[in-house]
């Protein structure tokens, strides 16, 4: 399917690896120009090299912590500086803060609010206004399933995640009239390095010794019965930013596997 796409210009945070890797492979594949950042010097700008040589495409990066609002600001400014204006946002730079209440830590909850409640509303305020100027935007969040279903062990990221799925409502509303679409994606357990960092603390969360047996279980809810793939997610952020979904905003995505038994 041709995305109708081609030639626009996206901005991918934290597109170093994982999700957000397969999301700047499936834009370049469509023909999109794109921005992506990390923390990780090489490893974005190796992600960089293996994704232009793959594709074709044109994809540039630059080292920025989107925690940092001066990061997010140059991010847009070389984004523009390199390819004239932006059309696409993906808000894919983040981490997971899991662990029960008692656990919890103003400081690491400060961390998860800077990561990915400020850092993503922070590049919102900034490429709204040049989204709107032109008539065409797109914007997609990465959130997460337990924004929507409250996991006592995820609390840390659940309550950040309903603050993000109120603004994504909020933004597709304020900005529906300037045809820039605000939408997002709620995954489940996907299969990246987010993961296995998080493995050992759902292991002991499970009653569980070893990481097979933590994925079995993490993973029973699911209709599907298995861990999502990064590419799998990158399939549907691709299409929601594409001229294909025209007529999609303010809408949480559940991607994952069907795990979540709701009715939204
Ligand atoms: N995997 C899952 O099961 C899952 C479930 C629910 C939601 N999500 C969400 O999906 C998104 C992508 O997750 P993933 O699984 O692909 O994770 P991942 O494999 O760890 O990749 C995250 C990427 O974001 C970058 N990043 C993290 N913090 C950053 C910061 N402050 N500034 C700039 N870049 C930053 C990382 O690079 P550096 O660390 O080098 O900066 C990396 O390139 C995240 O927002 C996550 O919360 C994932």
């Amino acid at each position: 399917m041709d995305l109708g796409i081609k030639g626009r210009v996206a901005i991918v945070t934290g597109g170093g690896r994982g999700i957000g890797r397969e999301t700047a492979r499936e834009f370049l594949q469509a023909g999109v120009n794109v921005m992506t950042c990390s923390r990780t010097k090489d490893e974005v700008e190796n992600t960089c090299a293996e994704l232009a040589k793959l594709t074709g495409g044109k994809i540039k990066c630059i080292v920025a912590d989107t925690t940092k609002p001066a990061d997010i600001q140059r991010l847009v400014d070389e984004t523009v500086k390199a390819f004239g204006t932006v059309d696409i946002l993906v808000n894919n730079a983040g981490t997971m803060y899991s662990g029960r209440f008692e656990e919890m830590t103003d400081e690491g909850l400060q961390k998860q609010l800077d990561t990915k409640l400020f850092g993503f509303l922070r590049a919102i305020r900034i490429v709204a206004p040049i989204m709107r100027e032109k008539k065409w935007g797109r914007i997609v969040s990465m959130i997460g399933g337990a924004g929507k279903e409250p996991d006592p062990y995820m609390f840390g990221s659940a309550i950040t995640n309903s603050a993000l799925l109120n603004m994504t409502k909020s933004l597709s509303t304020e900005f529906g009239p300037d045809n820039v679409l605000v939408n997002a994606v709620c995954p489940g357990w996907v299969g990246t390095a987010l993961w296995r960092q998080h493995a050992k603390g759902l292991q002991k969360e499970l009653g569980v010794d070893n990481e097979d047996e933590a994925r079995r279980l993490a993973t029973k809810k699911n209709a599907l019965g298995r861990f999502g793939k990064p590419e799998e997610l990158a399939n549907a952020i691709a299409f929601l930013c594409s001229e294909r979904a025209s007529y999609i905003t303010g809408v949480s995505l559940n991607l994952d596997g069907g795990r979540l038994k709701g009715l939204w």
